[in-house]
């Protein structure tokens, strides 16, 4: 049962007291981002920060990029080029895409600036002095060849847990575990492909295992509001024993570790990049405002992240703020799962993702539509999927058909009838009265699931609203009542605008370019909360904007080409992935000769009836012909092509029944890196019967 609307309005009012600080996990600058970044952490933290400026309720909205840590060094090296040129190149790509996408950061930092690079050194410098490190010296893989220590992504090998051949020395993406670069079997240099060897060297411990005791009590007893997904997984680092972690690192990329005897040493990437939070808070605000947002007890802070970033923002930043002991601790962790595309991982390196800059380019304008697909499908509890048909489905049937098509025929009735001017509400009737009552209890859900990060459920909330609508005006009928009763017409029509304003409202943190659109149109000066709801937005007499398609329909062709490109990338990987069989142990030349193949011509070829993989093949042998039975017919859709081509054949194995008829022979075909099969021939013309060897 959703809270009542009075209780929605309380509830808003003792939250009002709270500033919230909204941070977003900040993206490696080694790529662009894709729609799987997009739906786990932007769009959401977008929508929480849009809908509570709408409440007027004060918040920061922060983001940057993360541009230390291996990922970079390695681009860099595979380029040829410095990881500054790299960090400068994605950072202004990734900045560009969020800012075309309306994610309304309040700032966007880096964490190569000079404010960065000063308070993430003072940071650290704070517990040093504080005591708060432990130094051990212990041996690490290092690379003999590249003359550098191995740590987290240049390193790869086997997880210890899971057998992933692939895993990274700072996680196995098979099995989500973060690993230790020693922990991995047969590891390998990412650099130059050797087997690294142990060498000692000194680093900075943060020891976790201190923090243990207060991290299960602010955590497992006053967290257990947190979603099910974070809470289990800080549970389970709990139980497992937190072990001191290394927050330094051999590497001539990073921030120098501020103290003496720690030359050459640099802040490990997920020491320095939380932090990275503060700082740019510090660049938009100011030094002392920032304690504001980080210190003042009145100020809660959210962290918005993908499931593989919970234990950094759980475990190992809050031990890090409790260690300096001045700062607040997130008051919640709302992290999504995985959004999957086309029913396969996302991934970087396959290239299987929808790159932003792409999609604006591919479909320009349509920066709402992949908003609104993305938060119906949010992998808020589950992993999700995101396919191009039902981003095609949805923008057709609800954008267009429910939410574009009301607004658009509410316009053009009123231009049609009052030229535009809203008119003036007659006295309500039940079906007025009642569709009010419907917008205010999804009003009352839809605030209630916003407060609780449930992003999806209060998007469908938002889309009832146009349900509603759409009913209302199908319902009422107003162009048939305009001749005798037009007063009646006057009402129904300022409902159903009402209700527009009410989608302008409401949809403002989802489609923020839509309502902005709609807003105009219906001249309202400013959105906020409190109109979500009501019936008396617009005043009677004020003239409202021409009507227009708030979307448009998207056709097939767009949508094939998209899933066409996504085909071809499946076959390149494949392709790039394929390594021919080995060899099969030696075979003599007298093996060999017992074996008759022979060239043969197609006659006849077609599907065998209930079968699903043999073709039956009439071949020319230059004897007497001969029937063969063949496996490949899922390769050859259409089996007449064969019809006319020699091919090869094994003549002398002795005649198999299949399916009832009897296959004198085998057809010689190639696999393909796909697992098809294309039949083999002579090159040129050939007599039927002629024997190969
Ligand atoms: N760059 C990290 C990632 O993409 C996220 C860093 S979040 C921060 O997984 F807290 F460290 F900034
Ligand atoms: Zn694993």
């Amino acid at each position: 049962m959703p809270p009542r609307y009075a209780e929605v309005l309380k509830y808003q009012y003792i939250n009002h007291m709270k500033r919230t600080l909204i941070t977003t996990a900040l993206p490696y600058a080694n790529g662009p981002v894709h729609i799987g970044h997009l739906a786990g952490v932007y769009v959401p933290a977008d929508i929480y920060a849009r809908y509570l400026r709408l409440q007027g309720r004060e918040c920061l909205l922060i983001g940057g990029s993360d541009e230390h840590g291996v990922p970079i060094t390695i681009k860099a090296r595979n380029e040829g080029v410095t990881p500054q040129d790299i960090v400068d190149r994605y950072h202004k790509i990734i900045k560009d895409s969020f800012e075309e996408f309306g994610i309304s950061f309040d700032v966007y930092g880096r964490t190569t600036s000079d404010t960065h690079r000063r308070v993430a050194s003072d940071f650290f410098r704070r517990l040093y002095d504080k005591g708060e490190f432990v130094e051990k010296t212990s041996e690490q893989l290092y690379d003999e060849e590249a003359g550098q220590f191995l740590a987290d992504r240049y390193v790869t090998g086997t997880c210890p847990h899971c057998g992933n051949e692939h895993a990274y020395g700072d996680q196995c993406e098979a099995c989500g575990t973060s690993l230790n670069a020693t922990d991995l079997i047969n590891p390998k240099s990412a650099i130059t492909g050797s087997v690294p060897v142990m060498r000692e060297t000194k680093h900075y411990y943060l020891p976790l295992d201190k923090w243990q005791p207060a991290l299960e009590k602010w955590i497992l007893e006053e967290h257990k509001e947190w979603k099910p997904n974070v809470y289990g997984q800080c549970k389970s680092w709990l139980d497992m024993g937190l072990q001191p972690r290394a927050v330094s690192r051999d590497l001539d990329w990073g921030i120098p570790v501020p103290v003496e005897g720690a030359e050459g040493k640099v802040l490990y990437v997920w020491f320095d990049a939380p932090i990275g939070y503060i700082s740019n808070t510090i660049d938009l605000v100011g030094e002392k405002e920032a304690d504001k947002w980080w210190k003042d007890p009145e100020t809660r802070m959210l962290h918005f992240i993908g499931k593989d970033n919970i234990v950094f923002h759980c475990i190992v930043f809050p031990a890090m703020l409790m260690a300096d002991g001045s700062f607040n601790l997130p008051d919640n962790v709302p992290a999504n799962e995985f959004l999957n595309l086309e029913d396969d991982k996302i991934s970087t390196s396959r290239n299987w993702a929808v790159w932003l800059h792409e999609y604006l380019r591919d479909f320009p304008g349509k920066q709402d539509v992949l908003r609104y697909v993305l938060t119906a499908n949010a992998p808020e509890t589950k992993d999700n999927n995101f396919t191009w048909k039902d981003f095609q489905a949805r923008n057709n049937n609800e954008l267009v058909a429910i939410l574009g098509n009301f607004v658009n025929r509410a316009l053009v009735l009123d231009h049609k009838y009052f030229e535009g001017k809203v008119p003036a509400c007659g006295p309500l009737q039940d079906i007025d009265i009642k569709a009010f009552e419907e917008i205010k209890e999804a009003v009352v859900a839809m605030t209630d699931d916003l407060e609780n990060f449930k992003f999806r459920e209060a998007l469908r909330q938002a889309m009832n609203v146009a349900r509603i609508g759409n009913k209302y005006l199908a319902d009422c009928e107003p162009w048939k009542l305009w001749k005798t009763d037009p007063a009646r017409v006057a009402t129904i029509l300022n409902v159903a605008l009402q209700i527009c304003a009410n989608l302008a409202v409401v949809f403002e943190p989802f489609t923020p370019f839509m309502a902005e659109d709609l807003r105009k149109t219906l001249g309202i000066d400013c959105l906020s909360w409190d109109m979500a709801g009501r019936t008396d937005i617009l005043a009677a007499g004020s003239q409202l904007g021409e009507a227009h398609l708030l979307f448009e329909k998207i056709d097939d062709a767009p949508i094939e080409a998209q899933v066409q490109k996504l085909l071809d990338t499946k076959k390149q990987n494949e392709l790039k992935a394929w390594t021919p069989e080995p060899v099969k142990a030696d075979c003599s030349f007298e093996d060999f000769e017992k074996v008759d193949i022979r060239v043969g011509k197609v006659l006849e070829c077609s599907k065998v009836k209930k079968s699903k993989k043999l073709l039956q093949f009439l071949i020319e042998d230059g004897m007497e012909k001969r029937t063969i039975l063949s496996g490949i017919a899922l390769s050859y859709p259409d089996p007449e092509v064969l019809v006319g081509k020699e091919i090869c054949f094994i003549a002398n194995f002795p005649p198999r029944k299949m399916m009832g008829i009897e296959s004198q022979g085998m057809i010689l075909s190639a696999v393909n890196p796909d697992g098809t099969l294309t039949v083999v021939g002579p090159t040129a013309e050939v007599q039927p019967g002629a024997q190969v060897g």
